[in-house]
Order: structure tokens, then C-alpha cells, then sequence
């Protein structure tokens, strides 16, 4: 068995349709892989899962096919590569058909409104719906003779969870289950738990805060299982993760950050809801104070436009005193397609996934820092040095895999 899988949560979404198509294309020869990070020289010497090998899959809880989805988003946004689209047409099984119905329990009534089809949204006792999301797990990595696979949640923003006491270790998040208490969790809890115990990695690419529990890394730690999250860095607050540290090293004082962020897609409807937004405003915002020491004022604004569709701007004021109290401002306005940005680094995240789990390092992940807004247990806000975390870890393996070659460099 050599093949890794993705399952992802949230199937049919606009990222999760650009994962797969992507991985369609790539199979052909000739595909751009710009984008992937993890397609850079430096990633070399990890011998990472060749993206092309990587089977597709998930659960959502609305009807459709991958299908549906790649032609949907390919008639409002025409960004796909010219002739992709009858490629798939012409063998639709290069996707990955299967996607498993949903669970979506304590999600808002957002989502809920969402799982309109009852044959598409898992009932039962959380302890019967853990159960089925492992089964699909384990039957759909023997099917297709995985070595691996790795969850990545890419589902809808759910509404923050409260903190509970029993989130705080495994044994808590045992009794949760074992009680029934459907209060305490949300539906991400519940796929990131399966995928935990089923020995498979797990990324949260939303902001949503109800997977990665303080118990459920622990149960991740002591199972030897990667997983990191939060909430993945593709346009705003990557280009803020950048600029803000120049004021510092600059001893610039920002004043004022005030970003305002229009999206066109689902994502950008389900995150009109008030209860919904909540979460990602919190993640965007969290970076400035982290990276600049003090809190200037600042605004994270979202809002809906349906008509762009996959397109995303983000409109960025920044004022700030300079020499003698100088006020200036610099301006940005970005804008891109958000799942074409999103996509390739869910493969690099599953690539890097397999291979730390390859590894056996379990747990958090702090090399992933700069994939995210606001990385698990990483204190580091400032884009560079996240990467770098990444550089030290690949240097640190490779001097690991050959220690002569360190002694040499070492006495040189
Ligand atoms: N696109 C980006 O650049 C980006 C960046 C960072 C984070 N994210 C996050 O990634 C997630 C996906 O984004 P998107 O643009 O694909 O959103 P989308 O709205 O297009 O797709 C979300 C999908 O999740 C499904 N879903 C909702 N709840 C579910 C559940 N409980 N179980 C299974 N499926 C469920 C929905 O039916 C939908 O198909 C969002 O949370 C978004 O905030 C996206």
C-alpha cells in the first residue's frame, strides 16, 4: 500500500471541489504547480507523496456529486485550465465519487439550513456517529488500499464553542460521548475525534474552534497522530503576517489597521451570519497584536457579494506615525481567487500530515505555523519566522538522516 487519501470535511464546498479537480489535473502531465509550497527545491530531501497518487474523498452534508461541484464552479469562474473540464466529463471516477453523508450536530442554524436532504445528514448518539465516521474511515482506506489517510476539515464555519471543563483531557472528551452530551460539541469535534482514533491525521483549515479541544490533543499526542490547525493563511492575513513585522523592525507605531474583506462564494454567505463570523474575525484579527506588541485600533469587516463568486478583495488601510509624530498611510487591495489559493496548500498540509505521521511524530504541529491564521500553540505571528520554522525542521531531518554530513560541515 503505498497511496495516501484525503477525506475531506465538507466535500462539496468550493476548496474541496478545487482539491480534487487539482488533483485530476495534476495527473496529466504539464499541470502549473504554482502555489505549492511544498513543490519548492527545499522540500526535496522529505520524499513527500507524490500529489498526483493521492485519492480524494469526504462527507457533506448536502446533495451532490464532485462532479456537480467542479462544473458548477467552473461556469461562474472561468479559471480552470482550458480543457480540464472534459477531461473530468470524460472519466468523472478521476475525482473520487465516493462522499459520505454528514454529521452536523450543534453546527447553527446556518448550517443547518444548509443539510436540507435527511438522507445526507447523519442521526444518532454522538457515540453512534463517531462510530459511523470511523467506519467510513476504515472501509474507504481499504477499498482503496491507503497507506494513509488524512482528514482535513474544510466545512462551513461552525459558531465558536464555549469551553466546558471536560474538554480539558481525552478522558473528558470519553464522557462527552459516552453522555451524550451534544451541548459541548459541535460536528468538527466529532470528525476530528474519529479521525484521532482511528490513527489518522487531522487538519482544521477553518476557524472553527471545535476540533482541535485541549482533550483531543492530548488523545492526538498520545495515539502518535499529526494534527494542526487553525484556520488556513491565503490572502488577508497572510499579506498583514508580512507587512505588520516591517513596522516593527522600521519602529514605525501603527496606528490604525482597519481590513475590509468582500466574499462572493457560500463561505462568504454562511459567514454573514453573525454567530458564524465570529470565529474568523477572531483569527484575522488576533495576528496584529501578536506580531506588533501592542494593540493598535484595528476592524476585520466581511462582507457578502454574491456575484463574485470565488473571487475575494480585501481592502487594507494601515495608518501610521512616523518621525516627530509623521502620520502616514499605506494602502492594499487584495485579490484572488480564494479557493485556487486555498486548494494547493491543503495538499501541501496533507503531504506534510503523512509525512510527520510517517515520522511518528504525533500531536501538534508547529512546523505547519505559516500555513495558518492562528496556529495551534505556535506564539509566533510574524510570517518569516514562521517559515522558517519549516526550514529548521526539514534542516533538522536532513541532518538527522545524515549525520557524517553534519560532522563535516560541523568541522569545516
Ligand atoms: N478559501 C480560502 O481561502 C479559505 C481560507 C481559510 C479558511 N477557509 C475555510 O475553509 C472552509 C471551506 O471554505 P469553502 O470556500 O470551501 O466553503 P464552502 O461554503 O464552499 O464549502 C463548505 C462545505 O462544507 C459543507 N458542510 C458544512 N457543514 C458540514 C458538516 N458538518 N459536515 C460535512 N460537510 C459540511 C457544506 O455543505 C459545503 O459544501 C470554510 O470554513 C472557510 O472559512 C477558506
Amino acid at each position: 500500500m503505498t497511496r495516501v487519501g484525503i477525506l475531506t470535511v465538507g466535500a462539496l464546498g468550493n476548496v474541496a471541489t478545487i482539491v480534487a479537480a487539482g488533483l485530476a489535473a495534476l495527473r496529466q502531465s504539464g499541470a502549473q504547480r504554482s502555489g505549492m509550497v511544498t513543490e519548492l527545491p527545499l522540500f526535496t530531501p522529505l520524499s513527500l507523496c507524490p500529489p498526483e497518487d493521492i485519492v480524494f474523498g469526504g462527507w457533506d452534508i448536502r446533495d451532490g456529486t464532485v462532479l456537480q461541484s467542479v462544473r458548477g464552479f467552473a461556469s461562474v469562474n472561468h479559471v480552470l485550465p482550458p480543457g480540464l473540464l472534459a477531461e473530468i466529463e470524460a472519466d468523472p471516477e478521476r475525482l473520487g465519487t465516493e462522499i459520505f453523508p454528514g454529521v452536523s450536530t450543534n453546527c447553527g442554524a446556518a448550517i443547518d439550513a444548509l443539510g436540507t436532504s435527511p438522507s445526507r445528514v447523519r442521526c444518532g448518539s454522538l457515540e453512534t456517529l463517531v462510530a459511523t465516521l470511523q467506519q467510513d474511515i476504515r472501509e474507504w482506506r481499504r477499498r482503496h488500499a491507503l497507506r494513509t489517510v488524512v482528514v482535513v476539515n474544510l466545512a462551513s464555519t461552525e459558531p465558536p464553542l464555549d469551553p466546558h471543563s471536560l474538554h480539558e483531557t481525552a478522558e473528558g472528551m470519553e464522557e462527552i460521548i459516552a453522555r451524550n452530551r451534544s451541548d459541548a460539541v459541535r460536528a468538527g469535534t466529532l470528525y476530528a475525534w474519529a479521525a484521532i482514533e482511528e490513527g489518522c491525521p487531522f487538519i482544521n483549515f477553518t476557524p472553527s474552534n471545535s476540533p482541535l479541544l485541549p482533550g483531543v490533543l492530548r488523545r492526538a499526542e498520545v495515539r502518535g497522530v499529526p494534527v494542526m490547525g487553525d484556520d488556513g493563511k491565503t490572502g488577508e492575513t497572510l499579506v498583514k503576517s508580512v507587512l505588520a513585522p516591517m513596522f516593527g523592525c522600521r519602529n514605525l507605531t501603527v496606528l490604525s489597521w482597519s481590513g475590509y474583506n468582500l466574499l462572493g462564494n457560500m463561505d462568504g454567505e454562511i459567514l454573514s451570519h453573525p454567530e458564524n463570523r465570529t470565529g474568523k474575525i477572531t483569527s484575522k484579527d488576533g495576528v496584529l497584536g501578536g506580531i506588533l506588541g501592542y494593540r493598535p485600533h484595528s476592524h476585520v469587516g466581511i462582507d457578502s457579494v454574491p456575484s463574485l463568486d470565488d473571487q475575494k478583495i480585501a481592502w487594507d488601510f494601515i495608518h501610521f506615525q512616523g518621525f516627530l509624530g509623521a502620520r502616514m498611510s499605506l494602502q492594499f487591495v487584495w485579490q484572488g481567487f480564494d479557493s485556487l489559493l486555498a486548494a494547493p496548500l491543503v495538499l501541501d498540509l496533507v503531504r506534510l500530515a503523512e509525512f510527520a505521521h510517517r515520522r511518528g511524530d504525533g500531536g501538534l504541529q508547529p512546523q505547519l505555523a505559516s500555513f495558518f491564521k492562528n496556529p495551534k500553540g505556535v506564539d509566533e505571528a510574524r510570517f518569516n519566522e514562521q517559515f522558517g520554522m519549516l526550514r529548521d525542521y526539514i534542516a533538522g531531518i536532513v541532518a538527522e538522516e545524515n549525520p557524517a554530513g553534519r560532522a563535516a560541515s560541523g568541522s569545516s
